[in-house]
């Protein structure tokens, strides 16, 4: 295994603080790969004063120096893709000759986020509650082997080619399944030749480009999206993202091999949150759910909608921990916790009047789970005085890491850099 890279990954269903310790730790590193998800990730970063909030640009861009990569296993959405660059650019951060998107990386086409649209409101109450970019269904024409990836976008005549294919398929979807309305063939075609044109000089071999950095010594970290419970094997399916967002995503996503990802640092926020439909066990309807969602400015940095909030979900934080293989944690969001007493974490389901410790793979399942609560005494004051945890904060932490079989390397107590305690 290599003792110089990392790997950062969501243990819960997202938005558990990674783009801060991406931003931490990617000063140690030489290279940020994205190796999964798309535009559907809201990763955010305060630098200084500044929030910066990513979604497809890896957070290392935010270091000077730092070499960022949008590996194959990531769907790439161009207009994304390029607003973010020259938003970047317009604070100051120039991306240019520091970002290659990978030759083999899907493209989400326009068509992707009408389908995306389309299916969500013909699913009514059983929609998913996407983000809305187009990843279900750009995830869904690469498995069907129907796609266009980055090397055919950029060449005009096979991207017009593969394009006159798809779009009268796509169409009747949209029209005859939905009801909606047909995107225009030639509209589409224009759109992706110019697009194309734009991302041509940063678009290469990433496999080339990560495995040349690794034989040369330089460490990578990658920087994984979303959260485990949202992958698309593991997580709480079908109300789950349409990528593989635990550790083998960063793998198939790469190209790099297993040896190559280093120590696997999950991040888990200390308290639980849920954005979109699906289970969620230890979710609190009540004023503690209200107060978690406001201290800890709970909403998505992708859609703006309001997360749902509960109490820690030990179950779920323990399969995740073991479909990673995690070496250590990184705590978030500890400030939050501060006022409440007592703070409760979940221990066990009790699914239909049965104990059970371990995580369902049925949805129905999960939604039927009433959460085993152990209390644990809260405090009152500053989480972390002086930079040192009160007692009580450091006994919360102890628990998860003995429950999750992990130590504890970084703990957050704040949003800025500096509000951070290293283990
Ligand atoms: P999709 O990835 O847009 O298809 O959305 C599928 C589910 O994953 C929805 O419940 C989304 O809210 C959720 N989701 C996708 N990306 C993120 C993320 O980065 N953070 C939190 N939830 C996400």
């Amino acid at each position: 295994m290599s003792d110089q890279n990392a790997c950062v990954l969501g243990m819960q269903w997202g938005d558990e603080g990674k783009g801060k310790i991406i931003d931490l730790l990617s000063g140690d590193f030489d290279v940020v790969v994205r190796a999964q998800g798309g535009s559907n990730a809201g990763h955010t970063v305060v630098v200084g004063d500044e929030k910066f909030v990513l979604h497809l640009v890896p957070s290392g861009i935010l270091r000077k120096g730092v070499a960022c990569v949008i590996g194959n296993g990531v769907v790439v959405d161009p207009d994304q893709l390029l607003s973010e660059l020259e938003e970047l650019r317009g604070r100051g951060v120039d991306a240019a000759g520091r970002l290659l998107v990978s030759d083999r990386a899907q493209v989400v086409m326009p068509y992707h986020k009408a389908l995306d649209a389309a299916k969500e409101s013909a699913l009514g109450d059983n929609k998913i509650g996407t983000t809305l970019r187009g990843i279900g269904p750009t995830y869904a024409d690469k498995a069907a082997r129907t796609g266009i990836r980055l090397c055919e976008l950029i060449d005009p005549s096979v991207c017009r080619t593969m394009l006159q294919q798809n779009i009268p398929f796509v169409n009747k979807v949209l029209q005859d399944v939905y009801g909606a309305d047909p995107v225009d063939p030639a509209e589409t075609i224009d759109w992706a030749v110019h697009r194309g044109e734009t991302l041509r000089p940063m678009t290469g071999d990433t496999v080339e480009f990560l495995h040349e950095r690794t034989r040369s010594g330089k460490r990578i970290l990658f920087e994984g999206a979303q959260g485990s419970l949202l992958d698309v094997d593991f997580g709480t399916y079908p109300f789950n993202t349409s990528s593989n967002s635990s550790v083998g995503g960063m793998v198939t996503g790469s190209g790099l091999p297993p040896r190559e990802i280093g120590r696997v640092i999950g991040v888990l926020k200390t308290y639980t949150t849920r954005v979109g439909a699906g289970p969620f066990p230890t979710e609190l309807d009540d004023e503690t759910g209200l107060l978690l969602r406001e201290r800890g400015g709970e909403f998505g940095a992708t859609t703006g909608r309001p997360r749902r909030c509960g109490w820690f979900d030990v179950v779920a934080a323990r399969f995740s921990a073991k479909i990673n293989g995690v070496d250590e944690l990184a705590l978030t969001k500890l400030d939050v916790l501060a006022g409440m007493d007592p703070i409760k974490i979940c221990v066990a389901y009790e699914i239909n009047g049965r104990r059970t410790e371990a995580f369902p793979a049925r949805a129905a399942a999960l939604a039927a789970a009433r959460p085993v609560y152990e209390e644990m005494p809260g405090w009152r004051g500053e989480t972390a005085p002086g930079g040192r945890l009160c007692p009580e904060a450091a006994a919360y932490v102890d628990k998860l890491c003995e429950v999750t079989g992990a130590p504890a390397r970084i703990i957050s107590v704040g949003r800025k850099r500096s509000e951070t305690i290293i283990a």
